[in-house]
This record gives C-alpha cells, structure tokens and sequence, in this order.
C-alpha cells in the first residue's frame, strides 16, 4: 500500500527514512508532482524507472535543496550561477557538466557528463531532509478529455498506487507546467516550461535557440555517440567467441563480466552504464574487438536496458 504523507514535520520524517531506505516517494514541487529517489542509490533510480515502465532511460532531474548542493552535484559558470541566483529556486532546470565526486548514479544521468539540476520552490520539495532527489513527473494518463492533470496526490496515486512506498501530499501545484529546461555552452532551450523563453533571452542578452527534443535527448548527436563503446557490440550473444569480451547476465557461459549473476533486472539496470564503460577498457587492454553482451529479457526493465544496448550496438556515424 502507497502511503498518503501529510506535509507536516512527521510526514517529512516519514519521508526522509522511506528515501534513505531507497524507497520511493513522491513529491510535490511548485510545477508539477515528482517521483523521487536517493539519486545516489542506483537501486532507488532503477526503481523509479521500474515504477513508470518507462521503456527508455531518459536522464532525470536532480532536485537540491540549496546552492551548496547544487555545487556539490554541478560544475557551474558565472553564467550558469547568475541564473541560478535569478531564476532559483523555481521552475528552471540547468544542465551543467557533472561533477562524477558526487556519487550521482550513472541512472539519474544515463551515462551522460552532463547532469540536470533544479531548486524547486515549494516549501515541501525544499524541505532539507529530501536531498539530493532524483526526481521525475510521473505523467499520468490523459483523462477522457484529453486533459492531463499531474498536480494533485491523488493523480499520482491513480498511475502509482501500491508501486511506490508514498506520496507527500502537498495540495495542488501552483504552476501546474514542468520546468523550463536549459542547456548553456552555448545556451539552449532544451524544453519549454515554467520560466518563458522571453525572460531568458532578456537575462542571457541574446535569442535562444531551440535544442531538440529534451524528452528524447537520445536523438542523433546527443546520447548515441556517447553510449557507443569504442569496441563493437554484439547482442543476444549465447556465447564467447574469440577475440570477445563477453558481458553475462544470468546463469550462462562462462563471462568476463556479468550485469547480474543472479539475473536481476534491477541489478542489472544499475550497473549497465559502468559496465559497458568497463567492458570497452577491459577489450582495448586485451585488443578485443568485440563486446558480446547476453540476452536480457524483453520485460520490465529489460526493455529500457534493451533500448540502451541497441543504440550502443547501432552503426555510428
Ligand atoms: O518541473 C519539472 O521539471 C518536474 C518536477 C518534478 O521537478 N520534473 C520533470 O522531470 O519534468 P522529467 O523526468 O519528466 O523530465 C526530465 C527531463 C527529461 O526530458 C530529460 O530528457 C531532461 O530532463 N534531462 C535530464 N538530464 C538531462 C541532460 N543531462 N541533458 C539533457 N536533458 C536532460
Ligand atoms: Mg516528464
């Protein structure tokens, strides 16, 4: 059962202890209800994957508290820190270069160098005991009328109910619209949302140009070439052949490294980024060509490992 938190001192107790026992909860901030997890605990963001059925790892949000830990996760500019004292806390988010120190799951980033932060401005998203959150706005279904309406704890509850520990109930949000998100070196619009493109364009003193899909930031020239290992990538390998790395999952043949032993998706979906990083260094320390990778099952998280495999297995170019 999803427990129903007041947004009160004990219900933000309450909260806390889920949090730092890698259960998930969500949240509400002044855009749009989050799903949060420890974003340090690799098995807490697989789990917010898990709980949304995403079928992709899209990178998330890491919610801070205040500046010291925005600085702690993110390296920022001069740039990057005068909006930061503009716009924060409030609905913009900034992607800055990581600082990989900071322990931030390779999940929350998807194997990116860069990570997303925000300040939210609502007094229960800001409340010290949460941070640093990995967050995402668990979007439920349109209604019949086409209308979605993420802003109150019962329309988490309607997608998520008995799949997450709690919802902090925190009423309705204010702004009702996610945040606007940023990308800068050179600045980009990376996704409409809370702060309008005009007073960001004022503030940087030049037009802002539109940086794709931040939904799928996957697109070409964005996550492919980062995933791709340097060695070849061959999937649904059953077997070793020479002049492979094999990377296992499950029982099977004998690997050079596994994702899982046990076969655990979860595990599995937390080690993917740094093992395939493994893999690639352990193939040119042995002038392997190769990264043969075993079968994952096509369920449940299986299917967003799938979908990161592909494109690491796909031609570049
Ligand atoms: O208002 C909001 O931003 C809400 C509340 C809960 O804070 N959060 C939210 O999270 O909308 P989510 O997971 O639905 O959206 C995160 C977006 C995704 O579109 C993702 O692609 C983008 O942030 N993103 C995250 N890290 C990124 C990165 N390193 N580079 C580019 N885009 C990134
Ligand atoms: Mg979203």
């Amino acid at each position: 059962m999803t427990e129903r938190l007041e947004a009160e001192a004990p219900g933000l107790a309450r909260a806390a202890d889920l949090l730092r026992a890698g259960q998930l909860v969500a949240f509400p901030t002044e855009t749009v209800y989050g799903l949060g997890g420890d974003a340090r605990q690799g098995t807490a963001v697989a789990g917010i994957y898990a709980a949304k059925g995403r079928p992709q790892f899209n990178p998330l949000i890491v919610h801070v508290a205040d500046m010291a830990m925005a600085e702690q996760v993110a390296i920022f500019s001069d740039q990057a820190r005068a909006l930061a004292a503009r716009f924060w806390p409030g609905p913009l988010t900034l992607v800055l270069p990581a600082r990989p120190e900071a322990g931030i799951s390779d999940l929350v980033t998807a194997g990116l160098p860069t990570v997303a932060v925000r300040m939210p401005a609502h007094p229960v998203a800001r409340a010290r005991c949460f941070w640093p959150l990995a967050g995402l706005w668990p979007r439920p279904r349109p209604t019949p009328s086409g209308k979605v309406s993420p802003t109150e704890a019962d329309h988490v509850l309607e997608g998520l109910s008995g799949r997450i520990a709690a919802v902090v109930d925190g009423g309705a949000c204010p702004v009702g619209v996610e945040s606007t998100i940023l990308g800068l070196d050179p600045p980009m619009l990376l996704r409409p949302g809370g702060v309008d493109v005009e007073t960001l364009e004022e503030m940087l003193g030049q037009p802002l140009a539109f940086g794709g899909d931040a939904v799928k930031p996957n697109a070409p020239g964005q996550l492919v070439s980062h995933y791709a290992p340097g060695a070849a990538v061959r999937l649904e390998a059953t077997n070793k052949q020479p002049g492979e790395i094999y990377l296992g999952f499950g029982p099977g043949p004998e690997a050079d490294l596994t994702l899982s032993a046990q076969g655990n998706l979860i595990e599995a979906a937390t080690k993917l980024f740094a093992m395939l990083r493994v893999a690639d260094k352990l193939a040119s320390a042995r002038g392997a060509a190769t990264i043969a990778i075993a079968p994952i099952p096509e369920t449940g998280l299986g299917r967003a490992i799938n979908d990161r495999l592909r494109r690491a297995a796909a031609p570049r170019g």
